[in-house]
C-alpha cells in the first residue's frame, strides 16, 4: 500500500457544459479548478442514466446514484429502475406486505404520501398510478394522496401539470364503490421531505398537515397552489402545506386502522417521516400530538442495517463490495467529512446505503451542521468550516484516503439563482486551494470530481428565440470532471467512463489490488 493519501473532492451538482447560456460554472471565477483542469491529467466521466443504474440515458444523475456508483465501484440497478422492474412485473402486488396493507385498511382508508412528480429521482408519478389502480382492483374503498410539490427535479413551477394529471387519473377511477382524492400537500423543501436531520420541524409541518389535518385548508390542491402562488410569489418547493377539506372538514386525516405507503423510493428524503409512523416508543423528535395505529410500508426500504421501515414493497438493491469495505480489509484508514445536507451522501450513499460503518477503527465522519436558511442567500454555506476540518485531518497523518463533499454547486443551484449559485462555485473553488495546499504539504494525491450536473445549467433551455428566461433548478444530463493531481498518470479518454469507474482508480492511487468486481481504473497502464 502506498504512503500517500489520497484525498477525493465531490463537488456536488458541479459539472460540464461547452455552452455559455445560464452556466454558472464557466460564469464563476474559479482559478484553482481551472488550473487543476488546464495542467493535470483530466478526463470527463459519465453521471447519469445507464451509466449509474437508471432506467433510460434521458434520467439526469442525482447524488444517490452518483455517490453510491462512487462509492462502490460498479453499476447496479437503482430504486427508480427496481420499482419500474416490479410494477411491470405486477411481482410488488404479489407481495405479502401489499397483501397486508389491502387487508389492514379494510374499514379504512389507503394513504399515499410522496412527491408527486415525474423526476424519477425520488419518485415517479407512475407508480403512484400503478398503486391506486391496483388499491382499487384489490377492493380498497377510500384512497388519499398526499401530494408533495416538487419544482426541483422538474421545471420549478409545474406542480399543477402534476396534480391535474393525478386528479385525472383519480376521476377516471372514482365510482359508487371507490374514491381517490388529494388530502393534503405542500412543498417538498418546507414539510416532511427533510434529510439528514438537517430540520426535523419540517416533519413535524408534515404530520401535522397529513395525519392531523391541521394548517390552511382548501377545497381542492389546485386552489391552494394558486392562493399561495399569488399571495407569495414562491416557486412549488417551497409552497406552504395545506389541507384539503370538504364541508369544512379534512377529507383525509390519518386514522386508526388506515394504511400508509411513502411511495418515494429514495432513502434520504424518506426516513425521517417513516421513522415517525413507524419508530418504537422512544420516537423524540417532536411531539406528535396522536399516532394513529396504521400499517405503514416504503416502496424501498430505506435503510437496510437500521430496517426503516420495516414493511417495505421493492427491495433495494444490494449493494456489495464497496471500496470502504476493500480499504478495511487492507486496514485504510478513512476519513470523510460534508456538512449536514450531503453528510449522508459521503457516508450513506458512499457506503450503498448502509449507516452502520464496516470497522469503527479504520473509519472516521464528521459532520458540520448546514445552516438552516435558504441558501441562495449564503450560497459560501459551510465550504470553509468543512474545509477548515478537512485541512487538519489530511495534515494529522492520521487518515490514508479522505473525501468530502461540497454542496454548493447542487444546493444552490437548485434554488434557481444564476447570481447565488455563481457564489456557490467560487466558494467551492476558494476552499478546494486550500485542499490543493495541504495535499501538498503531505505529499498527497488529489481527486476531483463531481456526482452530477446542477450549476451547469441554470436556465431552462429556451422554446422560443424572445421567450423569457426560466430558471433551472434540477440536475443535468452533463458529464463531470475527473482530475488527478499529484500523480504522474495517463488517464483514458473513453465515452464510456462514468462515476463507477473511480473506485478502482483510487484502489490503483492507493496501490492496491481493486476489487475483481469493479468496473475498470481511469488510469492508463
Ligand atoms: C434533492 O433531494 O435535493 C433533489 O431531489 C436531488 O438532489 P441531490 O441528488 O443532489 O441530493
Ligand atoms: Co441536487
Amino acid at each position: 500500500m502506498s504512503k500517500r493519501p489520497v484525498v477525493l473532492v465531490v463537488m456536488d451538482g458541479i459539472g460540464i457544459n461547452a455552452s455559455e447560456f445560464g452556466n454558472a460554472v464557466k460564469k464563476a471565477y474559479k482559478p484553482t479548478l481551472d488550473e487543476l483542469w488546464e495542467n493535470y491529467p483530466h478526463t470527463e466521466i459519465k453521471a447519469h442514466g445507464l451509466a449509474v443504474g437508471l432506467p433510460s440515458d434521458g434520467d439526469m444523475g442525482n447524488s444517490e446514484v452518483g455517490h453510491n456508483a462512487l462509492g462502490c465501484g460498479q453499476i447496479y440497478s437503482q430504486g427508480a429502475k427496481l420499482v419500474n422492474e416490479n410494477i411491470d412485473s405486477k411481482e410488488i402486488f404479489k407481495t405479502e406486505t401489499w397483501a397486508q396493507l389491502v387487508k389492514n385498511c379494510e374499514n379504512g382508508k389507503m394513504h399515499f404520501i410522496g412527491l408527486l412528480s415525474d423526476g424519477n429521482v425520488h419518485s415517479h408519478i407512475n407508480h403512484l398510478k400503478a398503486l391506486i389502480a391496483q388499491a382499487k382492483e384489490d377492493g380498497v374503498k377510500e384512497v388519499r394522496v398526499h401530494a408533495l410539490l416538487d419544482g426541483r427535479d422538474v421545471p420549478e413551477t409545474s406542480a399543477l401539470t402534476y396534480v391535474d394529471d393525478i386528479e385525472a387519473f383519480m376521476a377516471g377511477l372514482n365510482d359508487d364503490n371507490f374514491h381517490a382524492c388529494i388530502a393534503s400537500g405542500g412543498g417538498r423543501m418546507t414539510i416532511t421531505m427533510d434529510r439528514y436531520e438537517a430540520n426535523w420541524g419540517m416533519v413535524e409541518k408534515g404530520w401535522h398537515t397529513h395525519v392531523l389535518g391541521e394548517g390552511r385548508t382548501f377545497t381542492s390542491a389546485r386552489e391552494a397552489i394558486e392562493t399561495y402562488r399569488a399571495e407569495t410569489g414562491v416557486v412549488d418547493q417551497d409552497l406552504p402545506g395545506f389541507v384539503i377539506t370538504a364541508n369544512e372538514k379534512p377529507v383525509g386525516t390519518i386514522e386508526d386502522g388506515d394504511s400508509v405507503v411513502l411511495f418515494n423510493f429514495r432513502g434520504d428524503r424518506a426516513q425521517e417521516i417513516s421513522l415517525a409512523f413507524d419508530g418504537d416508543e422512544s420516537f423524540d423528535k417532536f411531539d406528535r400530538v396522536r399516532v394513529p395505529n396504521v400499517m405503514y410500508a416504503g416502496m424501498l426500504q430505506y435503510d437496510a442495517d437500521l430496517n426503516i421501515p420495516h414493511n417495505f414493497l421493492t427491495y433495494p438493491p444490494k449493494i456489495q463490495y464497496t471500496l470502504t469495505e476493500e480499504l478495511c480489509k487492507h486496514g485504510i484508514r478513512e476519513y470523510a467529512i460534508s456538512e449536514t445536507q450531503k453528510y449522508g451522501h459521503v457516508t450513506y450513499f458512499w457506503n450503498g446505503n448502509r449507516s452502520e460503518k464496516v470497522d469503527e477503527n479504520l473509519e472516521t465522519y464528521e459532520e458540520i451542521k448546514s445552516d438552516v436558511v435558504p441558501f441562495e442567500q449564503r450560497p459560501w454555506m459551510k465550504a470553509a468550516e468543512i474545509t477548515d476540518k478537512l485541512v487538519e485531518a489530511i495534515k494529522s497523518g492520521n487518515y490514508d484516503f479522505l473525501r468530502t463533499n461540497y454542496p454548493n454547486g447542487d444546493m444552490v443551484g437548485h434554488t434557481g439563482n444564476f447570481e447565488a449559485t455563481v457564489i456557490g462555485v467560487e466558494s467551492v473553488d476558494l476552499q478546494l486551494a486550500r485542499v490543493k495546499k495541504a495535499v501538498d504539504e503531505v505529499n498527497g494525491i488529489l481527486l476531483v470530481t463531481a456526482d452530477h450536473g446542477n450549476a451547469d445549467e441554470m436556465y431552462e433551455k429556451k422554446k422560443k428565440e424572445d421567450a423569457p428566461l426560466k430558471a433551472k433548478t434540477s440536475h443535468t444530463l452533463n458529464k463531470v470532471p475527473f482530475i488527478v493531481y499529484g500523480a504522474d498518470v495517463e488517464l483514458k479518454q473513453d465515452d464510456n467512463l462514468g462515476l463507477s469507474n473511480v473506485a478502482a482508480t483510487v484502489a490503483d492511487l492507493l496501490e492496491i489490488e481493486p476489487n475483481e468486481h469493479w468496473n475498470e481504473s481511469i488510469i492508463k497502464k
